[in-house]
């Protein structure tokens, strides 16, 4: 168990909400469009992954200009971004909301650490944007998880020792960052992906507050 947690700094993507599979259609398009090969199996790779990442890894080596690589992401972030429109307070995955709301009423902060630039109106959508205490997105910061980066920059809003933060994660890369920044975890999905986090949980709604603070 963790003691003395102050804040718990939470993924957007596979944690809070599930858009795994509008990127998966805004990138499948995209990539029948130029001929790449693209799939269900390479579309796990991109949990966590940056934009650009994301698409350097469905380019898979194939060299392109930098002038295509910004149309690229430009074209899919379009679409992405359409699909977005559809979502609502349903789409918050379940046991998410209890979670924050027991949070709250422990006093705990809760902060928002994600890779995506869409982070801020996807909370908004959600209608959930006003229980975070601090949001850190892929618009504050440089280096893309795993570097610890945008933990740091949450915690920094915070104005609470990394020490006494905890993330939530369901990316390795993630996990990765929270570790390197001496941050404790809790890993959603299976051991083979989140395994390096202090507590693994197989969805949102299992975390069992009771295992991770003690209390
Ligand atoms: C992460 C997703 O949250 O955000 C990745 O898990 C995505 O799949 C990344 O590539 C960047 O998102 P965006 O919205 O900035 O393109
Ligand atoms: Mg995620």
């Amino acid at each position: 168990m963790r003691k003395n947690i102050e804040a718990f700094i939470f993924d957007l993507d596979g944690v809070i909400t599930d858009t795994a599979e509008l990127h998966y259609l805004a990138w499948k398009n995209m990539a029948d469009r130029e001929g790449y090969t693209f799939n269900r199996a390479i579309n796990e790779k991109l949990r966590g992954v940056s934009r650009r990442a994301s698409l350097e890894i469905i380019l898979a080596g194939l060299k392109i200009s930098e002038e295509k690589i910004l149309t690229l992401m430009e074209e899919k972030n379009t679409e992405y971004k359409e699909l977005l429109e559809t979502l609502t307070s349903k789409d918050i995955l379940d046991g998410v909301m209890e979670l924050l709301n027991e949070l709250k009423k422990r006093g705990i902060k809760v902060a928002l650490a994600s890779a995506s630039k869409n982070a801020v109106p996807i909370l908004k959508k959600l209608e959930i944007f006003d229980l975070f205490d601090a949001i850190g997105d892929g618009n504050c910061v440089e280096r893309a998880k795993p570097a610890p980066d945008v933990f740091i920059h949450a915690a920094g809003q915070l104005q609470i020792a990394v020490s006494r933060c905890l993330v939530v994660e369901d990316a390795e890369a993630g996990v990765l960052g929270a570790i390197d920044c001496g941050m404790s975890s809790v890993g959603i999905g299976p051991h083979e992906r989140v395994g390096a986090a202090d507590f693994v949980f197989e969805t949102p709604g299992d975390i069992n507050l009771y295992e991770v603070l003690g209390n």
